[in-house]
This record gives structure tokens, C-alpha cells and sequence, in this order.
């Protein structure tokens, strides 16, 4: 084939590519991935070929038949894929010719590869929303089961990295589960959008043959054909919306993989991830790294740069389609395979982790963690503008500090020396206990705000 013209547009050329020529236009080596969505689309195209008289149906039926065989040999690995017909579409086409002969010459009427790849691509992607909606769904209920089992384990909640105010493991937990719910939606939105059929623009300007796209549109899957056909082959949004959203979803994983990074560490002992999830060292017997975790934390990085990668290449494109446009897919196969294997990890570094309830205790009562409560007491018991109660705090907790103890640890003279109108009854708040049973604002850490939440999730994901 090198050395000849082309087949499929032979008529015009009279030599064959130059080998370089052939290795930088080739797609086959990756769109193959398309093969799936080729051939649906191939298929529902001839039925409408033949429904509206284009072709005769004695010829689409050949045609639907020999693509169901271009479809097994695909499916069983035997398809020789050839690099000189490029890209799949001609690859199926070529082998639909040798299968079924002149009728195969038939199927492209009306069509061209740029409202073919414009569909397949956007097909392909269409289902990517769906495969990371339901790995979202998972991880979500493997979040939803650990905040169950400790939806009261009272924890350090932290801004700064720095230990700020008691909070429970459930409603740590349940921040991720919120997240991930706008992940999901994201991808909802985004598959609403991109639901609109392109087949049927042909090269660019639609066709002269009298063809129905609603039929195709209908038969693919598709809410409507897209109403303008520059726009239908020139457009990669879709390819760009899931990029974006699969960009934000890998950075919520980014920061929990961090956080189980941190936690899984000898310092803390919040959790203690398991050996089907861990590796060990070569050299250390003691160690047990999160591997998965680091690399999960790690995703985003070649997620992001497939958006911001697709993104250069559609910039300053004119319209219709460009041959630059080919550069859209190894980036966008390459960032949901990342996305999926990510979700996969996490959902199961999440089902299979244990966090460990004192150690949580332990560090929520370190670092004046009550200090807001003790404010707030002074605030509603004393009468203290919110600012003076702030300052008195802070004084006990220098002096706490200076004797190396907690707060609930000092006298009532030691409190009293800070500001007279303290009680007694200060130290009702200032346990890590009291602390998050108060905080039962909507949202709040309370465990019974973190039960009805946990609830209201359970109901969403049942459906
Ligand atoms: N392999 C091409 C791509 O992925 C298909 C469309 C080619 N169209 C064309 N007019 N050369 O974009």
C-alpha cells in the first residue's frame, strides 16, 4: 500500500506516502479503541441509508452484516490492523470491502470521517461519564460505610495542618462523600451536553442526499442531532468538559490519598491501611508504604495535563475539522483509564483501611482543641464580647501551655485568674466529647448531624 495510491482516495494521487508521512497521520495505533462505536455508528447509518431510500436495503443488510463480522474478528484479536488505511474507520471499511464486496463501497454516502470520528469519539466518551459516575458511586458507599462505623469517633479537625477543633471521623468522612457527589454531577452535566449526534454534518457543510439524522440520532442514543454541522465536526467540548471534570475529581482524590498518606505514618496512627493496598521496602523489614495512596496522589498530575494538552491543541483552531484534531484522543483514553484506575484504588484503600478510634481521641485532645468552646462559653455564659473572649482564651492557653497541660487540666483559680466571671460550669464544655455533641449547627459535626447526612446519602446512592 506505501508504494501505491491510496485506496480509499486513490483517484486524485499518484504516489504513495512517504514512510514519515504515514507514522505521523496514522491514528490506528490508538483509535482502534473506537472500534466499538465505529461500527455501531456504521450501522445505524446504513439502516437509515436504506429507510430513506438512499441505498437499497438488500445492500445495508449486507453492509449490517459485515460489520457484525469486522465487529467479532475485532472482538477475537484477529483483525489485522494495518497502519497504511490509517485510522479505524478506514481500517473497518477496507475490511467490510474484502468481507462483502462492492455493497461495502455504498456504506459511506452521505458521510465522512469527520462526522464519523466525531461521533465515535464523542460516543466513546459519553459512556467514560457513565464508567466514572458508577466508580464514584462506589467509592462514595465505601466512605459511607467507614463513616457509619465512626460517625461519633471524636478527631482532630485541622485548617493549617494544624489542629483546630474536635471533629468526628464520620463527618471527615462525609466531606469526601459530598465531593465526589459533585464529581458525579459534573459528569451528569457534562453528558447532557455532549448528547447531541454529529453524524450527518458529513465533511462540513451537511449533505445533499436526503438523509434523517433524528433516525440516527435516535438509534445511537442521542437526545437530538446537533443543529449546526461546522460546529458538529469542529467541536471537541465534550472530549474538554470530561477532562475538566475528571481533572477536579482527581485532585478530591489527590487530597484524600494525601490525608491517608499522613495518617498511615507512624506519627499519627489515624489509620492503618491494608496489606493488599500497601507495599514494603527492599531494604526496611519495618516498613509498610501507601503506595497506592502516592500514586492516586499522583494521578492528577497526567490528568491535568491531558486537559491542559487538549485544550492547546483546540486553541486558535479555525473552523471545521483539522488534522490537528487527532491529537485529542491518546490524551483523553490516557486520563479516563488514570481516572478509573484511581477510583478503583481509593474505593478500595477506603473498604479495606481501619482507623483507629484512640489514636484519633488521643490527638483530638492534644493542641487546645476546646480553646473555641471555652470562648464561645464566655461568650454565652459570661456576657464577654466575642473578641474579649478570644483574648482570655488565648491567655489559658499560654498558661496551659507554660504547665505543659490541657485546658480542662486547669484549676478553677488558674481559669478565674484569666477572667472572674468564670464557673464551674466551664468545664462541662471543654471536653472533645462535649465539644462535638454541641456543634450541632446543619452540617455541624454533631454525630447526630453526621447520622442523618450519612442517611440522606444512603437513600441518593440507593437510586
Ligand atoms: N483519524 C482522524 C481523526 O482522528 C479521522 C478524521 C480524519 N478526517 C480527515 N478529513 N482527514 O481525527
Amino acid at each position: 500500500m506505501t508504494d501505491s495510491a491510496n485506496s480509499m482516495w486513490g483517484g486524485r494521487f499518484a504516489a504513495g506516502p512517504d514512510a514519515i508521512m504515514e507514522a505521523i497521520n496514522a491514528s490506528i495505533g490508538f483509535d482502534q479503541r473506537l472500534a466499538a462505536q465505529d461500527i455501531e455508528g456504521s450501522r445505524a447509518h446504513a439502516a437509515m441509508l436504506a429507510a430513506t431510500g438512499i441505498i437499497e436495503a438488500s445492500d445495508a443488510e449486507a453492509i449490517r452484516e459485515g460489520l457484525l463480522t469486522v465487529l467479532s474478528e475485532i472482538e477475537a484479536g484477529t483483525f489485522q490492523f494495518s497502519t497504511a488505511l490509517e485510522d479505524i474507520h478506514m481500517n473497518v471499511e477496507s475490511r467490510l470491502k474484502e468481507l462483502i464486496g462492492e455493497p461495502a463501497g455504498r456504506l459511506h454516502t452521505a458521510r465522512s470521517r469527520n462526522d464519523q470520528v466525531a461521533l465515535d469519539f464523542r460516543m466513546w466518551v459519553r459512556d467514560q461519564c457513565d464508567v466514572a459516575s458508577n466508580g464514584i458511586a462506589a467509592l462514595q458507599k465505601a466512605l459511607l460505610a467507614q463513616a457509619e462505623t465512626g460517625a461519633d469517633w471524636v478527631m482532630p479537625g485541622f485548617t493549617h495542618l494544624q489542629t483546630a477543633q474536635p471533629v468526628t471521623w464520620g463527618h471527615h468522612m462525609m466531606a469526601y462523600v459530598e465531593m465526589l457527589g459533585r464529581d458525579a454531577s459534573r459528569f451528569a452535566d457534562a453528558r447532557a451536553r455532549m448528547n447531541e449526534s454529529p453524524l450527518g454534518a458529513a465533511a462540513l457543510a451537511g449533505t445533499s442526499f436526503p438523509i434523517d439524522r433524528n433516525m440516527t440520532a435516535k438509534e445511537l442514543g442521542f437526545d437530538r442531532p446537533s443543529a449546526n454541522s461546522l460546529d458538529a465536526v469542529a467541536d471537541r467540548d465534550f472530549a474538554l468538559e470530561f477532562l475538566a471534570a475528571a481533572s477536579i475529581c482527581a485532585m478530591h482524590l489527590s487530597r484524600l490519598a494525601e490525608e491517608l498518606v499522613i495518617w498511615s505514618s507512624a506519627q499519627f496512627r489515624f489509620v492503618a491501611m491494608s496489606d493488599r493496598f500497601s507495599t514494603g521496602s527492599s531494604i526496611m523489614p519495618q516498613k509498610k508504604n501507601p503506595d497506592a495512596a502516592e500514586l492516586v496522589r499522583a494521578k492528577i498530575g497526567r490528568i491535568l495535563g491531558a486537559t491542559v494538552g487538549l485544550f492547546t491543541v483546540m486553541k486558535g483552531l479555525p473552523l471545521t475539522y483539522s488534522k490537528d484534531m487527532q491529537e485529542d484522543k491518546e490524551q483523553v483514553f490516557d486520563a479516563a483509564d488514570n481516572l478509573m484506575l484511581a477510583l478503583a484504588a481509593m474505593e478500595g484503600m477506603v473498604g479495606d483501611m481501619s482507623a483507629n478510634p484512640d489514636a484519633l481521641r488521643s490527638a483530638a485532645s492534644s493542641g487546645f482543641s476546646t480553646a473555641t468552646d471555652l470562648a464561645d462559653w464566655l461568650v454565652r455564659e459570661a456576657g464577654l464580647p466575642f473578641r474579649d473572649a478570644h483574648h482570655v482564651t488565648g491567655r489559658l492557653v499560654a498558661l496551659a501551655e507554660d504547665k505543659g497541660c490541657d485546658l480542662p487540666e486547669l484549676s478553677l483559680d488558674e481559669m478565674k485568674s484569666a477572667h472572674d466571671a468564670i464557673t464551674d460550669g466551664v468545664f462541662d464544655v471543654l471536653g472533645v466529647d462535649n465539644s462535638v455533641r454541641s456543634r450541632t449547627s446543619y452540617g455541624g459535626t454533631a454525630p447526630d448531624q453526621v447520622r442523618a447526612q450519612i442517611a440522606r446519602w444512603k437513600t441518593q446512592l440507593e437510586d
